[in-house]
């Protein structure tokens, strides 16, 4: 079945952009022959008229140069009409939506106990002043995250930049692919293994929803803006081929040159985006994208492979973006330097062993909670606006890797185990691959959009039952509204 990721660029309303989505159950063809209860968006387009509900959901498409001031503000509603209690796992179907990748304020960054409940909606704004990156939106509920992004709540949201952009294919070349897990009742339900918080390991890839695909491509460089949204699934991605594509952009955004390499990590939530150019092959090539196992993954028999590219023979029309050597553009935080750092921050990731909780410094999001949310990870020394500091990650954790996220900021990946960071990851990063017993240490910046003044944000593992239970922390920066 063929790829698709059907793009939507929303509604003028004055002087922003408006996109409203409708949180819903639908039955979904996933597998042959079996419907699928899925828990997804549903997209209201511009003339008012519901369409179904997609797994993942729309992508969301927006150009912050298409205005002259700085940035392009978006408004999201999203009213979440799914049963009050989830009719396969039970929880109440709360749900808050992040925009993973972007500086949002306190309050429109998917706060895990900031829910909207069934028959509600809430309106998120997004500043969308960020250097052009591939975001993606998922649900946040607290306790609940694992199974409302597994059952559909997760799309891709592109922000562009037509300066930062110049030299990179686009429209039909410009391709978002989001790879996940999934495992099947034999009923067409989507099954839960969760392996006592380890994980949800699925048998099935799924890239945009479908299993397996394949995608028609021409003689031609393609850009592919990859998203890792399975659960707890880490990638190690190569061609079947073995040869050499170009990794051009991180989390963040573009990265100061390409970095060439034949098989990358690819850890949940991060995203990188790919050249691949398909010109050298003949017509009726195919070409599978593939997965290497990883370390403490289950692995099934299908699980080493992803999707397939079949190249034609019909010539490209477009040849706008035809370069495997592209101008790219250097964001700030790769132009800062370590000497600006005004602290270094140490935290440790451990796992209690009694209670089977995952935790950051020992702590939990439970204990956030207690605390009436007034705990922070940055203790009384909290970082200003504009300031440069050293976090460092200790994976105590035994046998575990992390993907660790922290919410508001883009970093650069400075070591790891001492180390310079992998090429690839020479970007701009939200999300970083803390493997077993490694030591990480990243570079961040505290920005935010033009007149933030600070706030709460959520530190925590993107492995989704790790997040559930309970590593996630917050920290407080500049100065935190009331
Ligand atoms: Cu993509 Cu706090 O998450
Ligand atoms: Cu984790």
């Amino acid at each position: 079945r063929v790829v698709n990721g059907l793009l939507e660029d929303g509604k003028t309303v004055g002087n922003y952009r408006l996109f409203t989505v409708i949180e819903k159950m639908a039955q979904a063809n996933i597998v042959p022959g079996l419907k699928t209860p899925v828990y997804g968006y549903a997209y209201i387009d511009d003339d008012g008229v519901e369409r179904p509900v997609r797994v993942p959901g729309p992508t969301i498409d927006v150009d912050r140069t298409d205005t002259a001031n700085a940035g392009l503000p978006v408004k999201v509603r999203v009213i979440n009409q799914l049963p009050a209690t989830h009719p396969q796992w039970g929880h109440e179907f709360n749900t808050s939506m992040h925009l993973h990748g972007s500086a949002s304020l306190p309050q429109y960054d998917g706060y895990a106990d900031d829910v909207t409940e069934p028959g509600q909606y809430k309106d998120y704004w997004y500043p969308n002043f960020q250097d052009a990156r591939t975001l993606w939106y998922h649900d946040h509920g607290v306790h609940h995250t694992a199974k409302n992004a597994y059952g559909g709540l997760a799309a891709q949201y592109h922000l562009h930049d037509k300066v930062q952009e110049r030299d990179l294919p686009k429209g039909a070349h410009d391709i978002g692919l989001t790879i996940s897990d999934a495992m099947f009742a034999a009923d067409g339900k989507l099954a839960w293994d969760e392996h006592e918080h380890s994980g949800l390991w699925g048998d099935v890839i799924l890239v945009n929803g479908q299993p397996w695909p394949y995608l028609e491509v021409t003689k031609r460089v393609y850009r592919f803006r990859i998203l890792n949204a399975s659960i707890a699934r880490s990638l190690r991605l190569y061609l079947s081929d073995n040869s050499e594509f170009a990794i051009v952009g991180t989390d963040g955004g573009l990265m100061p040159a390409p970095a060439r390499v034949r098989e990358y990590k690819h850890a949940g939530a991060e995203r990188y985006e790919l050249l691949i150019d398909f010109s050298k092959y003949a017509a009726g090539t195919v070409v599978n994208l593939m997965n290497r196992s990883n370390k403490n993954n289950i692995d099934y028999d299908n699980t080493n492979k992803v999707m397939q590219f079949r190249v034609v023979g019909t010539p490209p029309v477009n040849l706008v973006g035809n370069t495997m050597t592209p101008r790219l553009f250097t964001a700030d935080i790769m132009k800062v330097a370590v000497s600006e750092s005004k602290r270094t921050r140490v935290f440790e990731l451990d796992h209690d062993d009694v209670t089977n909780i995952f935790q950051i410094n020992h702590r939990t999001w439970e204990d956030v909670r207690q605390s009436g949310y007034s705990e922070v990870l940055t203790g009384t020394s909290t970082p200003q606006i504009g300031d440069v500091e050293i976090w460092e990650f200790q994976n105590k954790s035994g046998g575990w890797y992390h993907p660790l996220h922290i919410h508001l900021v883009d970093f650069r990946v400075l070591s790891r185990n001492g180390q310079a960071a992998r090429p690839y990851e020479n970007g701009p990063k939200d999300v970083v691959y803390i493997g077993e017993d490694e030591i990480v240490r990243l570079l961040i910046k505290f920005t935010g959009a033009p007149g933030f003044k600070g706030g709460k944000y959520m530190v925590h593992c993107h492995n989704l039952p790790h997040e559930d239970s309970d590593m996630m922390q917050q920290y407080a920066v500049g100065t935190v509204p009331n």
